[in-house]
């Protein structure tokens, strides 16, 4: 087993080296992060610090992570917190501290990204959104020196696709419920695109969109009410993995280094108004076959001796509007962008879990 160490440095130097290009353009830049406290945030920070650490003085690049660290600051941005890092508490809601430096990239990440949470709080991930976006857009219009702006959307604007739609193209149009218990999510994310795209077309602002499809790995917090941590939480306490479906809706899944190469692509050779599917193609596997995963894995890892049960969620709106397959058609970052996911499955789990059972105990937090 490679040490965590030696695991994330080899995470961090890939991504330098797939986004050599991008972090190149970002050097002696400003990036403004909202909601860069949280799972992406981990990565993409760490990857800015690892850059920072390994470029002279002036190739640094700035990062300020405006969040409203609902869960309280990370651990892991209190360590590497200071000089061009710097966390700044702030609800993306609420006007623009007026003393912020102005920045030359912004990344609108700023949401409540897990299903469970969402449809707890939607009101609050409505706002972070829509008025959120809409505060960092028309701060963007203003900025004409603005050299470019990512929003995260998400591949669950595109809904349930039929068969006929996947792997699923930027041009589908979305088969999505505007009243279900993910409307919230989903339908905000949509109007966050057009809004991107109206500020692109009508004021010239530089702003494109990702649509991240499925991404895991370390940074995803065992409590955040997502399939991978829900199962992977079962087996570091030893008992059954617990599966609240059937077990037959399949995803593919992209490890999070692959991902934040996709983002920062995205970010600095996006095209303005223009969405970009940021995931990996294959393999699509189910939630049976992910639990299976988890369970060799973890087996390999830490002697797991469990086995996978089937449960009905004591949440009576878990599986509605859940969309039986997922998986993205990502030829258009392939092209544009030269986005080439590389981690497979089996491996990008196996690292994953390794994070999981050195971090036991901080990530259950
Ligand atoms: N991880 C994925 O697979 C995935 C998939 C689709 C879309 N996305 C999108 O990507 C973005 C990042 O996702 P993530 O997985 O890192 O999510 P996350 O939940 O781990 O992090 C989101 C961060 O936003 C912050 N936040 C929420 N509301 C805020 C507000 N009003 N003001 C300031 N900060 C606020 C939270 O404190 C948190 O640190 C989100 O917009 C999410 O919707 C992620």
């Amino acid at each position: 087993m490679l040490s965590l160490k030696e695991m994330l440095g080899r995470d961090l130097d890939y991504i330098l080296a797939k986004a050599a290009g991008e972090l190149d353009q970002l050097a002696g830049r400003h990036v403004w992060f909202t909601g860069g406290a949280g799972f992406l945030g981990y990565y993409a920070t760490l990857a800015v610090h690892h850059w920072n650490r390994t470029q002279p003085a002036g190739k640094a690049i700035r990062l300020t992570i405006l969040d409203n660290f609902i869960r309280g600051v990370p651990d892991w941005l209190n360590d590497i917190a200071g000089g061009p890092i710097q966390p700044i508490r702030h609800d993306v809601t609420h006007p623009l501290p007026v003393d912020l430096a102005d920045a030359d990239y912004i990344i609108h990440g700023a949401s409540i990204a897990s299903p469970t949470y969402y449809r707890r709080y939607p009101l609050e991930t409505i706002d972070a959104n829509v008025n959120g976006l809409r505060i960092m857009l028309d701060h963007a219009r203003r900025r004409t020196d603005l050299l470019g702006m990512l929003f995260f959307s998400t591949s669950e604007i595109y809904g349930d696709p039929p068969a006929a739609d996947i792997p699923t193209p930027e041009t589908f149009r979305g088969l999505v419920s505007s009243t279900g218990p993910r409307a919230c999510y989903d339908e905000s994310k949509r109007l966050g695109e057009t809004l991107c795209v109206t500020f692109a077309q009508q004021f010239g602002v530089r702003v494109a969109m990702a649509r991240p499809f499925n991404n895991y790995g370390p940074g995803l917090k065992l409590a955040d009410g997502r399939v991978l941590p829900d199962f992977v939480r079962d087996a570091l306490a030893g008992r059954d993995i617990v599966m609240l479906s059937d077990g037959s809706p399949t995803r593919t899944f992209c490890y999070v280094a692959d991902a934040i190469v996709g983002y920062l692509k995205v970010l600095v050779r996006g095209r303005p108004g223009e969405p970009y599917n940021i995931g990996i193609e294959a393999p699509e596997i189910s939630m049976r076959q992910l639990a299976g995963l988890v369970t060799s894995t973890a087996r390999e890892l830490w002697g797991y001796q469990g086995a996978v049960v089937h449960k009905a969620s004591t949440e009576a709106a878990y599986l509605t509007d859940n969309p039986n397959r997922r998986c993205p058609d990502i030829s258009k970052a392939r092209a544009e962008l030269g986005y080439a996911p590389e981690v497979v499955v089996d491996d990008g789990i196996h690292r994953a879990l390794n994070w999981y059972y050195y971090n036991r105990q901080e990530v259950a937090a």
